[in-house]
């Protein structure tokens, strides 16, 4: 038999290093401007709030060296450590103190776009004749002298996604920021440079990438304008190009070709699962791709029936293993969206309880809601700050941080930090952890098939099962009881508000209220 892949079987942990913790040990005050930043010594120091939750690995959020117009994002140096996050020997040091608590470290892999302050960029707009100007996307202007297809940018809705740069008199392709210029991946010395980054990290020992908006690395060779009826839609929510499949199938053998597991997950933002399923390929591509249609669904059993109905057709019916993902940097958190704390609990097991690989937000397990940013203190040119509010560690002041953070705190973060939560056993910090453990002991939920049950209005529930385990996951999404009926004999094992855990099933469940049954 072959072994399971453990990003199958596991759950990742997102890390936004501006966020999670900076070297700690202060009152938070020593400087008023509120400029503190989190580190990678900060992630290391930490690293047993991880152990203790129960994840198998984290994955960090771009740490390179970078001018920070899209926080990281926008790389100038992919191969250091920016120095707000530390070196690259405290890179080292938290890689091996992962890896000797047993957790893996998947780390961002930014593939389509590099920062305008790139080494790279710098020598390609220096002049038309520059050897690597053909690394970017460089075009004539159109003839009236604007840019040369009708591509938007992200982020700011009517801003076309391209620049004209004055010196040599040509536009350059940006699908983000201005500052984030396009890599041309036709042209293969490009290519090449971007293996070469891959593997300085794979030589190091990471476990894996997220490749940042993966599916946009393939550009149209044409560059034909989009069709009018999606010619306001940012390009980077549709580019979906054949010949990003030839360049992830190279991939997929560069990182298969390192022993140990590496894995490669890309984030495809494709919002429909049928078109993320080919990017898969026919399992020679992405081991894992972020889909999104479930973190925009919202808190409506028939919209997740039907979340749950697509992945099971496109994905697990022709053998690719989803993920799911219910929180990132880039969207309000769960807490936020959903409304209300017994809902962010509820989330977890829509999170928890799938069928495919979990990728956890930092700060969800802990119920987090959105920081409120007052307007002189936004800085997010995509106005997604809230969610990337620092992470409470405990009630003091400062949080458990050294130095004020950069952004407000999320609300109530006397209360929802991770001391005060790992002292009360009630807490969704500990709901979390009960969840993550129940997971890993049932071979059923952490790897089982899923399949809908038939369940009343406004309740969804799926059964897992292994030919020797078997579990329900029951989501009551209505604000008030609802009659379940899955057959006699099953004992609750988790519940989302902690009542009935170990006793038997009484059928009935309370309002937003999500169970784990086993038989
Ligand atoms: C997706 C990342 O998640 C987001 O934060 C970033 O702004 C864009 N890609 C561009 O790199």
């Amino acid at each position: 038999m072959t072994e399971v892949p453990w990003w199958r079987s596991g759950v990742v942990y997102q890390i936004y290093p501006r966020s999670f913790a900076d070297d700690g040990g202060g009152d938070g005050a020593a400087l008023a401007g509120g400029v503190g930043v989190g580190t990678l010594e900060g992630v290391r120091r930490r690293l047993d709030h991880l152990v203790w939750l129960g994840v198998d690995a984290l994955w960090l959020s771009p740490f390179y060296r970078s001018p920070m117009a899209d926080f990281g994002y926008d790389v100038s140096d992919h191969c250091d450590v920016d120095p707000v996050f530390g070196t690259l020997d405290d890179f080292d040091r938290l890689l091996a103190e992962a890896h000797d608590k047993g957790l893996r470290v998947l780390i961002d892999w930014v593939a389509n776009h590099t920062s305008d302050h790139h080494p790279w960029f710098v020598d390609s707009r220096s002049s038309r004749d520059s050897p690597r100007r053909r690394w970017y996307h460089w075009r004539n202007p159109a003839p009236d002298g604007g840019p040369p297809n009708n591509w938007r940018a992200a982020f700011a809705r009517d801003q076309p996604a391209w620049t004209l740069d004055p010196t040599t008199g040509q536009y350059y392709l940006h699908l983000f920021l201005p500052e984030q210029p396009d890599v041309d991946w036709s042209q293969r010395p490009a290519v090449e440079a971007m293996h070469d980054v891959l593997r300085f990290w794979l030589d190091r020992g990471v476990d894996g990438f997220r490749a940042d908006a993966i599916h946009a690395i393939g550009k149209d060779p044409d560059l034909a304008d989009d069709p009018p009826a999606r010619a306001g839609t940012p390009r980077s929510s549709t580019n979906d190009h054949p010949s990003t499949h030839d360049h992830l199938r190279e991939l997929r053998r560069l990182v298969d070709s390192y022993p140990g597991q590496r894995v490669m997950v890309g984030e495809v933002y494709l919002l429909d699962t049928a078109k993320v399923a080919p990017y898969y390929g026919d399992r020679d591509e992405l081991h894992l791709a972020f889909n999104f249609p479930p973190l925009y669904t919202p808190w409506d059993a028939a919209a997740w029936r039907a979340r749950l109905e697509e992945v099971e057709r496109h994905l697990t019916a022709v053998g690719a293993w989803p993920t799911w993902v219910l929180g990132n940097h880039d969207n309000p958190r769960p807490r936020t969206r959903y409304g209300s704390p017994a809902r962010a609990r509820a989330a977890a097991f829509l999170l928890l309880g799938q069928q495919g690989t979990p990728f956890l937000y930092a700060g969800d397990e802990l119920g987090l809601e959105d920081a409120v940013v007052p307007p002189g203190q936004a800085v997010d040119p995509g106005g997604r700050d809230g969610c990337r509010a620092p992470l409470p560690w405990d009630a003091s002041p400062g949080h458990g941080w050294q130095t004020r953070p950069w952004l407000p705190w999320p609300p109530g973060a006397a209360a929802r930090n991770v001391e005060v939560q790992r002292r009360e056993p009630a807490s969704i910090l500990h709901l979390y952890r009960r969840l993550l453990a129940t997971r890993r002991a049932s071979p059923a939920l952490s790897l089982g098939t899923s399949s809908v049950l038939d369940a009343p209005d406004g309740v969804l529930a799926w059964a897992r099962a292994t030919p020797d385990d078997r579990r329900v996951v029951a989501v009551n999404f209505t604000d008030g009881p609802r009659e379940l009926d899955v057959g006699p004999g099953w004992t609750v094992e988790v519940s989302s508000d902690g009542d009935g855990e170990g006793r038997p099933w009484t059928g009935r469940l309370a309002a937003d209220q999500a169970l784990v049954l086993h038989p």
